[in-house]
């Protein structure tokens, strides 16, 4: 696979795209390698393929799969996470097995001048991270046949799109990049939370309901029973999007390359700091989607932040082995993905200026044990 040329299918997730590559690639029943420090919808779409998650021992400096410890040997695929935009070693991981590369974080992160998200058989970018186009994913394929086949099974889950929806979809969108420039995140977020627009969550994950997920087991594959879990923060995940969107989404992503000077620049300040994982130091020439930090008291930091007006997200606390242990087959070596779950901050490279005065401060994570 050369990766040089792909044929991109449109849709309205990233997590449909994940979905639809692990149906078109993979067979129910088969193994895939993943990390357990992800969003939750992954592990519950690998469930809604039919396929075993085998969870990977983790490297504590990047928080992506740990290849020397893995059995790459022992599974039938490999789907990666580029956490934050730190690559997976896609070197190590490419070879017999099947490899779908979740790009969600990685939009534009390159290994050798080649970008992530061309390596394997699939690459799923989202447009609701680095472009902030509210929603919308893009899934990335060599083979002519394979997209005409996707594209028929996306026609097949997709749902009718709703005008009116799609207009507040967009004007939330807007709304909250226009609130991230002028530093208004802090009303911001009172004002989402007045309404009740976030995901009720307990702690970081959203409710596991194991109970009425066994239930769903029943069905696999098939994406529909999965709805009520894969859907978190994201309840059109599989509606069709018109004119409006696909206008806003083209919009957001031809603004990447003018921010990408910035997003380096924050990358290189915040590399500097001691408590930066350790991989981003040799990262500093990568537009990274978020700079992760490793430190003592987590949780403390994102309330002063908050206070500063810097919002955070994308923490994945507790990892898939802890989160969900009746539905996946235990990592060897659980230790570097809870250390890395509990004390991760990730920091914005375009708002680091925001973020320094409580970051410059805070403490390492105390050494990972086990
Ligand atoms: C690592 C990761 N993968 C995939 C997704 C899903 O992306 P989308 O919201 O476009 O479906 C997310 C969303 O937060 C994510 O963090």
């Amino acid at each position: 696979m050369n990766g040089l040329q792909r044929r991109c299918l449109a849709l309205p997730s990233n997590r449909l795209g994940l979905y639809l590559a692990l149906r078109h690639w993979c067979t129910p029943g088969q193994r895939v390698l993943m990390s357990s420090v992800s969003a939750d919808e992954i592990l519950f779409l690998v469930l809604a393929a039919g396929l075993r998650p085998v969870i990977a021992p983790l490297s504590p400096r990047d928080g992506n799969i740990d290849v020397r410890a893995a059995d790459l040997d022992g599974v039938d695929a490999v789907l990666t996470t580029n956490l934050y935009g730190l690559p997976d070693d896609v070197a190590a991981l490419a070879g017999d097995r099947i490899l779908i590369e979740d790009v969600a974080h990685a939009m534009e992160t390159t290994v050798n001048g080649r970008r992530i998200g061309t390596f394997g058989h699939a690459g799923v970018f989202s447009l609701s991270k680095h472009a902030g186009a509210g929603s919308g994913g893009v899934l990335a394929v060599e083979d002519e046949a394979d997209y005409r086949a996707l594209e028929r099974e996306r026609d097949l889950l997709l749902k009718p799109g709703v005008l009116r929806k799609e207009i507040v979809s967009v004007l939330t969108s807007m709304a909250r990049q226009a609130a991230l420039r002028l530093d208004l995140v802090r009303p911001a977020l009172k004002l989402a939370r007045a309404f009740g627009m976030q995901e009720e969550r307990e702690g970081y994950r959203i409710a596991l309901r194991a109970d009425e997920l066994s239930l769903a087991m029943k069905t696999v594959p098939g994406l529909p029973p999965f709805d009520p879990w894969v859907r978190a923060d994201l309840h059109g995940y599989r509606t069709r999007r018109g004119p409006l969107a696909q206008w806003y989404q083209r919009r957001r992503v031809a603004r990447l390359p003018r921010e990408r000077d910035r997003r380096v620049a924050g990358v290189d300040r915040l590399a500097d700091l001691p408590v930066v994982a350790p991989a981003v130091r040799e990262l500093r020439d990568q537009p990274l989607f978020r700079v992760p930090l490793l430190v003592t008291d987590r949780d403390a930091a994102i309330a002063a932040l908050e206070r500063d007006g810097v919002a955070t997200g994308y923490l994945y606390d507790p990892p898939y082995d802890d989160y969900a242990p009746a539905f996946i087959e235990p990592s060897p070596a659980p230790e570097a993905a809870r250390w890395w779950a509990r004390h991760v901050l990730p920091v914005d490279p375009l708002y680091a200026h925001r973020a320094l005065p409580v970051i410059s401060s805070l403490r390492p994570a105390p050494p990972v044990t086990g």
